[in-house]
């Protein structure tokens, strides 16, 4: 096998404000997309270049130095220095300090079609993110497989899963970096974990060694250049934030309005329905069984009286079977994979012999999208994209299979994002301007531009429960805000103990949707006794009474990228203990709730509390941060900590997001010795209309120093659903001692002050 690493530079050239630089044995083009993120691309040949997950163009200008032994990009807050002999790319901060180097050995070299790039391993040096990928949150010492894989009965330490997000962020010497390998191909990344600490390397079997580094100081900022980059969710259906149940699968559509009569009757608030694979004519996508489900309409009808969503499953795997209107119709118009050759591929999914559709083609996403009608006519509003890893029961698919001018190897890692893409898009259009809720289970970078995304097919024990709340973390850093996994665990039955453990979870998971397996124990609230209904029942009630604070979260997430469950290394990058496996599972929801994930057979727990000061959410207890502390976690109370100064709106219990509730917007605030600001950010929750300026946000701004709480003046046109605001204090330790309203004094009230929502500026001294 043929070995090249690059060697020196033999030509310079600034071609269209690109940086065009020639070795004997490839071409590295250079592009700056801001002033803190750099594109470098090695290829050895003039392709393609073509990106599923990048939505920017670089900027128009290009400024650089040149001298006999380097050439300097300098953006003024991020530096490039290209090495001329060897050509090696070499970042630093506009000060001078080395984010990352090539290792000056092996840099960016091929063997065969594989490309591989050796970085500098710094000795303190961390990584994070990576998207759904088991180990720790520190992923030093480890190495990862980026290949979507369908991968029933996976554990802790399996890899690959489902989805590819080449994107990590790298921590040393106080610094932050990112780095997007831009590449669909199998990839490889190794944090250290073979190189006897010398090195840290990257590469893929084929393509370019196309990367996009990011330079900015802080995680929070090069998870929001990235998503800047890869583009940002758009907001949620706020019905898809409520409680989702599913099943695989609820048999008729009897039982699916019985289950969601029972949830009504036991008054435990639930938005959403699934029906699974069993909804279908013999799995036939885009069909219903004329049986079980005879009537789709009037079912989906009833559904939505209760003030239900109906998500139903998609599957890529198109039936062979002549008479059936969408292996018809692809057949005709030749919308399938093929062999090179023209014949049609052929695998085995669910409704036995199927084509999978080519989604890497536009006219075969509109045909995809279009087909939604047969399930949006009966009212179908989220559509949950399964087994696209392509699955064909778990195996790979021949090398030789085309997907659009690509091969299968090429391009396998974007396949799942490509038919979200679809559903999204097609969706979107029949909606007519409502959202529609997708959710998918193989993903590439960018995916959060169409869909949610789920961890696939966990398992009903405690470390799986734990892993999930770490991918759920890492995907957060890696763009996808709106993430879940199957609550009570997929495969296997839990005990009562774990499934009231994890639904607590669940209330703080982006996603909260309850799953399990064909076969399995019947997950339903009411399956575990009338005590743990009480306790599940309350913590779902939770949920709704916190959806104004998630909403907003929301919002936070479609403007800046940031996700609702943060590892705590996005706020506290330079605390060791944050690292630590003990605590590692630990995350903010939002920007104000720390919550620690604990196993069902443990109850009480250590919770690491980083600087500054917290309060128990179910006692008020008052901790001072920057230390552990022995928590008590019955299953209960499953330990969650308030960030002093912290503003949390919350509303009444509703039974689903359809209801009005009462009216009362109640704003929490704890009290704390440094001044924060809270954007709180409402709208209609369906439609598009919030783009067009119909939507309602105010800033809430607490300030200890001068002893006031302000909420600043609307703005956007949306009317709030709720007509008063109360303001609930806690741990200040004395009342509220003048209250403003539009500048007019009025009567102070106790700690608990409720005022009418119109008004446009509330002060309120304490
Ligand atoms: C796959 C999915 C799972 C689903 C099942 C049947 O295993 O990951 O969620 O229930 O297929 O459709």
């Amino acid at each position: 096998m043929q070995t090249e690493i690059l060697g020196n530079v033999q030509s310079v050239n600034n071609q269209h404000n690109v940086l065009v630089i020639k070795t004997i044995e490839a071409e590295a083009r250079v592009w700056v997309y801001s002033p803190t993120i750099i594109r470098v691309s090695v290829s050895r040949q003039k392709g393609r270049d073509t990106s599923f997950a990048v939505i920017q163009n670089p900027a128009p200008q290009i400024a650089y130095t040149e001298s006999r032994e380097e050439i300097v990009l300098n953006t003024g807050s991020l530096k490039l220095r290209i090495n001329k002999s060897p050509l090696r790319f070499n970042f630093y901060t506009a000060n001078d300090e080395a984010l990352s180097e090539d290792d000056q050995r092996f840099g960016v070299n091929w063997q065969g079609e594989w490309v591989i790039n050796y970085r500098k391993l710094y000795p303190d040096e961390k990584f994070i993110g990576l998207g759904e990928k088991t180990g720790n949150l520190d992923r030093r010492g480890s190495s990862y497989v980026n290949w979507n894989s369908d991968v029933p009965n996976h554990t802790p330490e399996s890899d690959p899963l489902y989805q590819t997000f080449p994107f990590f962020i790298g921590l040393h010497g106080g610094l932050t970096y990112g780095l997007f390998f831009d590449n669909t191909h199998k990839s490889y990344f190794d944090f250290g974990a073979t190189t006897d600490e010398q090195m840290s390397w990257f590469g893929a079997d084929g393509g370019d060694m196309n990367y996009y580094f990011f330079g900015a100081q802080g995680v929070a900022k090069i998870i929001e250049d990235y998503t800047w980059l890869t583009g940002r969710m758009e907001m949620p259906p706020l019905w898809s934030l409520g409680y989702q149940q599913c099943r695989w699968s609820y048999m008729s559509a009897a039982e699916v309005l019985d289950i969601a009569e029972t949830f009504r009757r036991e008054k435990i608030p639930a938005d959403v329905l699934y029906c699974d694979i069993d909804y279908m004519d013999e799995y036939k996508i885009f069909t219903w069984n004329k049986e079980t489900f005879a009537d789709p309409k009037a079912f989906i009808d009833k559904l939505k009286a209760m003030g239900f969503h109906l998500v139903t499953i998609v599957d890529p795997g198109i039936k062979v079977e002549p008479g059936y209107k969408e292996y018809d119709e692809g057949i005709a118009e030749n919308y399938f994979a093929v062999y090179p050759n023209g014949e049609k591929y052929v695998a085995s999914v669910w409704p036995g012999r199927c084509h999978f559709p080519d989604f890497f083609r536009e006219d075969v996403r509109e045909w995809w999208g279009k087909a939604f009608t047969a399930l949006t006519g009966p009212g179908v509003d989220g559509f949950w994209n399964d087994m696209n890893e392509p699955a064909a029961w778990g195996h790979n698919i021949p090398w030789l299979v085309k997907f659009g001018d690509y091969y299968m190897p090429e391009v396998r890692n974007a396949y799942g994002m490509q038919m979200a893409k679809a559903t999204y898009e097609g969706t979107k259009k029949i909606l007519n301007n409502l959202r529609p809720f997708v959710l998918t289970r193989a993903a590439y970078s960018g995916t959060q531009r169409y869909s949610a995304v789920w961890t696939g097919d966990n398992s009903a024990y405690d470390a799986h429960m734990l892993l999930g709340q770490r991918l759920v973390n890492s995907l957060g850093i890696s763009g996808m805000a709106f993430t879940g996994v199957d609550i009570g665990g997929f495969s296997l039955d839990p005990t009562p103990e774990l499934m009231v453990r994890w639904n607590s979870l669940g209330v703080y998971t982006p996603i909260f949707r309850n799953h399990a397996m064909q076969g399995t124990r019947y997950r339903e609230p009411w399956c575990w006794g009338k005590e743990n209904e009480a306790i599940i029942k309350k913590d779902i009630e939770f949920r709704y009474r916190l959806l104004p604070y998630i909403y907003s979260g929301y919002y936070q997430a479609q403007q800046t990228g940031l996700p609702l469950s943060r590892t705590l290394a996005i706020d506290y990058t330079n605390d060791e203990d944050v690292f630590d496996e003990k605590y590692q599972n630990q995350f903010l929801f939002g920007d104000a709730m720390l919550v620690a994930p604990v196993e069902s057979t443990r109850f009480t727990e250590d919770v690491y509390l980083p600087e500054g000061e917290w309060y128990r959410l179910s006692t008020g207890e008052k901790f001072e941060g920057g230390k552990a502390i022995r928590a008590d976690a019955p299953l209960t109370d499953l330990p969650v900590f308030i960030k002093a100064g912290a503003i949390i709106p919350m509303q009444n219990v509703i039974q689903n997001t359809r209801e009005k509730g009462d009216g009362v917007l109640e704003l929490n605030v704890w009290y704390g010795d440094t001044a924060n600001t809270f954007t709180y950010y409402e709208d209609d929750g369906i439609s598009y209309n919030y783009q067009k300026g119909v939507y309602y946000k105010r800033k809430v701004h607490f300030d200890p120093a001068k002893k006031t709480i302000r909420l600043t003046e609307v703005e956007g046109s949306f009317a709030s659903k709720y007509t008063q605001v109360k303001l609930v204090l806690h741990g200040f330790g004395h009342n509220i001692k003048t209250a403003k309203v539009n500048g007019m004094s009025i009567a102070p009230s106790a700690n608990t002050t409720v005022f009418n929502n119109d008004i446009k500026i509330i002060d309120i001294g304490f």
